[in-house]
């Protein structure tokens, strides 16, 4: 639906979101406490949301409107990205509802129902309502059945009513798609916003601008030219506290499934026809579609599980040692895959991806790493390491690209070291980078979406994860674990073995 707040022709203009309101089911949660309601105000404070808007908790416990006010001031005042302006803060929490209710009864859809028709009336919220699911994946079938059941998930009304979901999307392709018919048969495809908050990430939609703004880079950005692309998500942080949604479900679930599959599709995919909505998803579905694990699968993937070490100075427990896990727990905190993504620019690059907890620091990034010049006449006066040209795309903490390449070391000797040039975020712009959740949830309210993942893009996924999560369940029910690897370190010596077969080495971030 057209935004009435803004001349589609302006494309400098900041998008404002049209009159509406949202409900996050779930609201008491953490996800909501830290991320959702701050760049709600965030938001609010940049001037983004419409002056109406609305914004309705739905959660078991017995709060008045009051009671969820001070909760969302205390989780804005402790996470939000802008400064607490009490005008703006006042402006947004006039627009704050709850409702008291559990997912499986109708009373608490039947008080959604009257609160969503008061703001509509009070505050201009137009029948516009987003429903945004916080809440464990189990719960999403019974939650779209009561949106049906209730008549909030839109179809006669005069508004748009749009669903939000966090990943999980599903364990496997199996469960994904059974999941997508569950969604699907409440809210058509258009309606589903799929939450991947790395597409939000700055540097990642840099990737686009790097790539298909410059002609510098697209020449060189194939299989003529790179050696091979590393794709690593390193966490510091342990488990400890989140048992519940982690055990079983392991880093290539968390992590690969979703962002660093989807990281891979922006690095690989061609240059979309625009960026209207679509396009983007188009080139990614075919690199999705075009990608497969590089076999064997014993060779070509590690999994890991942190044991006791140090980190950042002081002394942590490993995963078994975690509260929640059993002593027995085979989830792996860290996986690495080997993929080859068989199109004409790629055919032949391995795209090697890396993610775990605690690892010796977080970062992320994605590294294309150049084939050697085809002849060095240095010879003997060249280090010998020299040569390993790499566009380094920085997605966190440190956002920025390095272009590392070989450079005379000052002197007589015709001395050639590898040497970094760097752009950051930080020094070439005054300007501070929206929170991913800020930019996604304006974008859903817009109606925008290019960045989240269609139903097509989860499946694909998992197609292609779920033959190595077949291969590990199939070592556990041999006896097998994940390898140990210390806290602190860069995970287990398998991985180290999986590039080391074919030459090759893990950058050291
Ligand atoms: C989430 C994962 O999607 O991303 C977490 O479930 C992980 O396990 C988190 O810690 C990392 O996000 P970020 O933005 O801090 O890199």
């Amino acid at each position: 639906m057209a935004n009435p707040l803004r001349d589609p022709r302006d494309t400098r203009m900041p998008l404002i979101a049209g009159p509406c309101a949202a409900v996050i089911f779930g609201v008491t949660g953490d996800l909501s406490r830290k991320k959702l309601l701050p760049a709600i105000y965030d938001l609010a404070n940049r001037g983004l949301l419409p002056p109406g808007f609305g914004l309705v908790g739905f959660a078991r416990r017995d709060w008045s409107d009051a009671d969820f006010t001070q909760f969302a001031h205390d989780a804005v005042t402790a996470h939000a990205r802008t400064p607490f302006r009490q005008e703006a803060w006042e402006r947004l929490a006039e627009g704050f509802r709850f409702v008291s209710g559990s997912f499986a009864e109708d009373a608490g859809y039947d008080r959604l129902t009257d609160t969503l028709a008061a703001l509509d009336t009070e505050r201009g919220t137009g029948g516009n309502h987003a429903f945004y699911l916080s809440i464990p994946p189990s719960a999403f079938p019974l939650v779209c059945e009561k949106l049906s059941a209730s008549g909030l998930a839109g179809g006669d009304g005069p508004g748009w009513s749009r669903v939000v979901i966090e990943k999980p999307f599903g364990h496997d392709l199996a469960s994904a798609e059974s999941l997508n018919g569950v969604l699907n048969a409440v809210f058509p495809e258009s309606s589903v916003f799929r939450i991947d908050h790395y597409l939000g990430k700055e540097t990642v939609q840099n990737l686009l601008a790097l790539r298909f703004a410059n002609q510098l880079f697209e020449p060189v950005w194939n299989a003529n030219h790179i050696d091979h692309v590393q794709i690593t998500m390193a966490e510091d942080i342990g488990l400890d506290g989140r048992a519940g949604y982690y055990d079983g479900i392991g880093a290539a679930r968390d992590v690969i499934q979703n962002h660093l599959l989807q990281l891979l599709a922006l690095t690989a995919m061609e240059e979309p026809v625009s960026f209207s909505p679509g396009a983007l998803q188009t080139e990614k579905i075919k690199v999705l579609s075009a990608a497969r694990l590089i076999e064997p699968l014993a060779d070509n993937s590690a999994r890991g599980q942190y044991t006791a070490g140090w980190q950042g100075g002081r002394p942590v427990v490993g995963l078994l040692a975690e509260d929640g896990f059993s002593a027995t727990s085979t989830t792996e905190t860290f996986a690495a895959i080997a993929l080859e993504v068989n199109t004409r620019r790629w055919a032949g690059v391995p795209f090697y991806l890396r993610t775990g907890k605690r690892l010796g620091r977080r970062v992320t990034e994605i590294a294309l790493v150049f084939k050697r010049a085809p002849h060095l006449p240095f010879d003997s006066l060249v280090d010998t390491d020299i040569g390993k040209n790499a566009l380094v795309i920085r997605v966190q903490p440190d956002e920025g690209i390095t272009l590392r390449f070989g450079s005379k070391v000052p002197g007589h000797l015709m001395e050639v070291r590898d040497v970094n040039m760097d752009f950051s975020y930080g020094a070439a712009f005054a300007e501070e980078s929206p929170e991913a959740y800020e930019r996604l949830i304006l974008d859903m309210l817009l109606g925008e979406p290019s960045l989240f993942p269609v139903n097509r893009e989860v499946e694909l996924s998992w197609r292609i994860l779920d033959p190595v999560l077949a291969h590990w369940a199939e070592a556990d029910a041999a006896g097998g674990r994940p390898d140990p690897y210390q806290a602190g370190g860069w995970g287990p010596a398998s991985a180290v073995a999986m590039l080391a077969r074919t030459g090759r080495e893990w950058r050291r971030p």
